[in-house]
């Protein structure tokens, strides 16, 4: 067991002596949680092959899910890609820093344990000074898969972290609620068109006005190549129900099952036809909005977990823009 600690950082303004000791750590082969503007992520250094091998081990992760590398500017991919994409450098001037992840043939640089086997490898720059901070401070690039569990929603504040990892990681940076609330989005370049593995924070539809179009592949041969789209993932501890949009009878029929079986309740609703359906034990009526979606899903499915809630319905949303996103999570996280 380690101790952790747990350090609170300004967002915006990082205290430099703090980083300098967060990146003393990750030289040292140690562990560091660090915000992103998407989630927290359970940073390494990337080079040190014993430290990403600790990564996979706290986190519970199947060795062949590979891992991002997180950069601190758009030059490392020269360093990690073997040929730089055109669409890739593109891509990178457009959204980076940002939650976009490329994916592409990795060099010899970047090792098979990071990479799961596979030749490629997934890249982005974050969009938060700490982590670029972080990043900056090390000299390279920091390995950062989300800060939890595997198989649990990835952590959106670090009182999360805590929860998952608390001595297993040497220092926690808190910087408060993450932005996004949702994972990156992760393109495949190595396939014409460019290819969605993983629908994340950045839209399809964005991702096209820059470059045209882009696909969303869900056949088996994509989900071989992104592993991590394969597992029950995000999910709470409860059983979760996806609920049509503002179908009252359906949501009332599963609110009344579920009491039968003497089972707690929760709901997520967003449309007003649903606000106000026969409240259940734990209600959340989240404002319009997607990107207010997005930002509280995690925290409300954790918190509705630490309540003890054993079924949670959630009311779907339109899958379009960030829409598509927030659906392809709650589908992963409702699938036995
Ligand atoms: O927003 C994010 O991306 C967060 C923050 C911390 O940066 N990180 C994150 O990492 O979500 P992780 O490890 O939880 O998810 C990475 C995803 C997995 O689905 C993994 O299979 C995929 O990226 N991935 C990583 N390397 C890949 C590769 N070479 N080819 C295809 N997919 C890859
Ligand atoms: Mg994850």
């Amino acid at each position: 067991m380690k101790e952790t600690k747990l350090s609170k950082v300004d967002a915006l303004h990082p205290d430099p002596s703090l980083i300098e000791e967060a990146a003393e750590v990750l030289r040292n082969g140690g562990l560091v949680a660090f915000p992103t503007e998407t989630v927290y992520g359970l940073g390494a250094d990337a080079l040190n092959l014993d430290a990403v091998k600790d990564v996979f081990k706290v986190k519970g992760r199947p060795g062949d899910n590979p891992m991002i590398i997180h950069v601190s500017s758009q030059k490392h991919l020269f360093e990690l890609f073997d040929e730089m994409p055109e669409k890739g450098e593109i891509l990178s001037q457009a959204f980076w820093p940002g939650p976009l992840t490329l994916v592409s043939k990795r060099t010899i640089l970047v090792s098979d344990l990071v990479t799961g086997g596979l030749d490629t490898v997934a890249v982005r720059m974050p969009d938060h000074p700490v982590a670029l901070g972080l990043i900056e401070e090390l000299g390279s690039g920091i390995v950062g898969p989300s800060a939890n569990l595997s198989g649990r929603p990835s952590p959106t504040f670090a009182s999360h972290v805590l929860d998952d990892l608390k001595g297993k990681v040497d220092i926690i940076l808190d910087a408060g609620l993450c932005k996004y609330g949702l994972e990156s989005t992760v393109i495949d370049l190595t396939v014409d068109p460019p290819t969605i593995l993983r629908p994340g924070a950045i839209t399809k539809e964005e991702l096209e006005s820059v470059i045209g179009t882009v696909s969303i592949d869900r056949d088996s041969e994509m989900l071989k190549r992104s592993p991590g789209t394969r597992y029950r993932h995000y999910a709470p501890h409860a059983e979760i129900v996806l609920i049509e949009r503002e179908n009252r009878e359906q949501i009332e029929y599963e609110i009344q099952r579920s009491r039968q079986e003497g089972k707690t309740v929760g709901c997520i609703v967003h449309t007003p036809l649903l606000r106000n359906v026969e409240v259940s034990e734990y209600f959340h009526a989240l404002p319009p909005g997607l990107e207010m979606m997005a930002r509280q899903l995690y925290r409300i499915l954790r918190e509705m977990d630490q309540k003890g809630v054993d079924i949670i319905l959630v009311e779907e949303v339109e899958e379009v823009g960030l829409g598509a996103t927030i659906m392809d999570r709650l589908k992963k996280a409702a699938r036995k």
